[in-house]
């Protein structure tokens, strides 16, 4: 189960004040319980490990099998921000860090586009594709999105031109709304496999529907353990209590944020793997609460290589900041310094010690460093970076966003200003009924 530690806040905190937040989290609490705050049309995901079924797994494992014995070997996974940032998440903190150059294979490799407008990258990925045997997922919650729709006609050119229109049918599956937009035209009219984003679940929080399972099924982790860890935080966060993690989160981010001004959260790890836990994360919290001119900037930084970048700033910069440390037990692996008969490198006062230890210790001694330096720490703790704990956590973040949202007191499942950009590139771009924007624009460039 993840825990929530936030000693490293203490000296920060004015405990009575703090004792408030932690009452205004158990509040948010059962209106998140009870569904009765804004956006309650948007809980589908709340519940939504205790009804995975084993017949949805197993159809995404078919999709896996078929693909596998047609000798598919690259999977390009088309989709932005919640329709991409979940499965790219998990998939980094399962594999191997070097599973390229080893040429290891957990399942399929598969690639991710449709979260750019690179040319270069285009061709790059057209470059891989014609010498691979390709198959292709794209996944659009709202079906209209323009980057993955621009990546998904190149690719399904590709496809097609490659293996025939039939064939491509069968190497293609699309994961969007039930019945409306234009993929869902698109797959219905050429036949995909189709699976559905429930109408209840918003794109960053649909990492435990097809978006997310399927491409991390596909690539050969193993979903059933991931779905298995978030059930048990769902039970577990499940229960109104001021000892629950999702509701201290939520109470210090706020506390902190709200009476102290640090109005930037930073989401450490000491884990590579963990690096597009906070990408995911960020597009967590930064849509969900980023909007009516409030909410707390996520960033984050990837240790010990940011403490030679970011360090410095964090320990004497401006104070805007405080930070979570995603803390993780144990290692999974074992690496042991040996003793060196000359020593020149004087470091054989770490001889026989793991090199997880010196990363504990350069962790506990950043957090000290930055406590002394006016930085407040907390820190979520995992057990280890497997299928099951990734899935705690997930659905933990998931959760303390919804509760934390409401205590900031916005709609945690909206996104209204990401349009704005789309608009103006649209008129930019002359899209048809879009003539006043396009005129407006260009007068105002020029
Ligand atoms: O959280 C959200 O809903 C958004 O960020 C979406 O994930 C993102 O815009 C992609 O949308 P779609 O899946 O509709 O293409």
């Amino acid at each position: 189960m993840i825990k929530v530690d936030v000693k490293g806040c203490e000296s920060f905190v004015d405990e009575a004040k703090y004792q408030e937040y932690v009452g205004k989290a158990l509040e948010a609490f059962d209106v998140l319980k009870n569904e009765t705050g804004a956006g309650n049309d948007f809980l589908g995901w709340k519940k939504l490990p205790r009804y995975i079924s084993d017949r949805e797994l197993h159809d995404y494992e078919a999709i896996r099998d078929k693909w596998s014995r047609k000798g598919v070997d690259l999977v390009i996974a088309i989709g932005i921000g919640g329709s991409y940032l979940g499965a790219k998440c998990v998939m980094e903190a399962l594999s191997h860090s070097f599973a390229k150059q080893l040429k290891r294979k957990d399942g399929i490799e598969v690639v991710f586009a449709g979260n750019n407008l690179s040319e270069e990258y285009y061709a790059e990925l057209m470059d891989l594709a014609a010498e691979r045997n390709v198959a292709c997922i794209v996944i659009s919650k709202s079906g209209t999105t323009t980057e993955p729709a621009v990546a998904f006609r190149i690719v399904k050119q590709h496809i097609e031109a490659r293996y025939g229109k039939a064939e491509a049918a069968d190497r293609i599956v699309a994961i969007t709304d039930a019945a409306k937009g234009a993929l869902k035209t698109l797959a219905t009219q050429e036949n995909y496999e189709t699976f559905v984003v429930p109408d209840n679940v918003g794109g960053r929080f649909s990492v435990l529907t097809p978006v997310g399972l399927l491409p991390i099924c596909v690539a050969g982790y193993d979903v059933r353990a991931l779905v298995e860890g978030a059930q048990d935080a769902c039970t577990g966060l499940g229960i109104k209590s001021e000892k629950n993690p999702a509701v201290i989160y939520a109470a210090m981010r706020n506390y902190l944020n709200t009476e102290l001004g640090k109005s930037t959260e930073i989401l450490v790890n000491y884990n590579p793997k963990l690096t597009y836990v906070a990408e995911w994360w960020k597009q967590l919290y930064g849509e969900s609460e980023g909007k009516d001119g409030k909410g707390i900037f996520p960033a984050s930084v990837n240790n010990t290589a940011d403490l030679h970048s970011m360090g410095q700033f964090i320990q004497e910069g401006s104070r805007l900041m405080f930070e979570t440390v995603l803390h993780v037990e144990n290692a999974q692996r074992s690496v042991v310094i040996e003793s060196d008969n000359q020593n020149l490198d004087q470091l054989n006062f770490l001889a026989g010690k793991h090199v997880e230890y010196c990363n504990h210790m350069a962790e506990l001694g950043t957090q000290l460093a930055h406590i002394d330096g006016g930085v407040p720490q907390m820190a979520v703790n995992m057990e280890k970076v497997d299928a099951f704990n990734l899935g705690s956590l997930l659905y933990f973040f998931e959760f303390a966003c919804g509760i934390s949202a409401y205590v900031l007191g916005v709609n945690p499942f909206n996104q209204p200003g990401v349009e704005a950009y789309k608009k103006n590139m649209f008129a930019l771009l002359e899209k048809p009924g879009y003539e006043k924007e396009t005129a407006a624009i260009r007068k105002r460039i020029q």
